[in-house]
């Protein structure tokens, strides 16, 4: 009889049988529902051989995390932003900001994976980015388009000022990898991007001057 066959082949484990480990379990089920404790705490540093020593990669993965959540941050107020612009440079902006948001993630991974490359933990988890991060909370729904952009602007001013500061002190301890990172990518890209916004801000006749 057909029926014979159609058993449930990842079912609990029976007698022995080819497939099954020696507990009787299907060796191709995927192991489902499983719970761990955490390895490492967020905060610590784990030892990499980067010839860096610790207290140099823990200030670094401080200063890069706030740096971390306030980009995150700034990359949902873009996203944020880009949705909800409106009004006659609709288009323009629509696109502008998707831009510039899509350039922040580019930042968020760099930075990220510094943070692990010096045996620390990245800032990941939303819950976690919102009590790091020093960026002001937007209201819920819409902002007139200059507030917007100025809110993008206050945001950018702010990352650009600790970005510097991580930056200095990483040269200092002689983290020049995170050093690099800070100034090459993470400065001159808020800086740029600052520029492109600050000039939708000025007051220029559309057509009469
Ligand atoms: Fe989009």
């Amino acid at each position: 009889m057909a029926s014979k066959n159609r058993t449930d082949p990842f079912e609990a484990p029976t007698r022995g049988s080819r497939g099954r480990d020696k507990n009787g379990h299907d060796r191709s089920q995927p192991l489902l529902h499983q719970k761990g404790t955490e390895i490492q705490k967020f905060g610590t540093v784990r030892l990499l051989p980067i010839a860096l020593p610790y207290e140099t990669r823990m200030a670094s993965c401080d200063a890069l995390n706030q740096v971390l959540a306030d980009s995150i941050i700034l990359y949902n107020l873009y996203k944020k932003h880009h949705w909800l612009v409106r009004g006659h440079t609709f288009y323009q902006l629509h696109l502008l900001l998707d831009k510039h948001a899509g350039e922040q993630l580019e930042l968020v991974d760099m930075i990220a994976e510094r943070v692990q490359t010096l045996g620390g933990i990245a800032v990941a988890d939303p819950r976690h980015v919102a009590e790091i991060t020093q960026i002001s909370r937007p209201p819920n729904g819409a902002e007139e388009v200059p507030a917007m952009l100025s809110r993008l602007l206050e945001a950018h001013e702010l990352i650009i000022a600790e970005t510097r500061e991580a930056a200095s002190k990483a040269q200092e301890q002689g983290d020049d990898g995170s050093n690099d990172l800070l100034v090459s990518d993470m400065l001159r890209t808020n800086e740029l991007q600052t520029w492109f916004i600050a000039e939708h801000l000025v007051d220029t006749p559309l057509v009469k001057a």
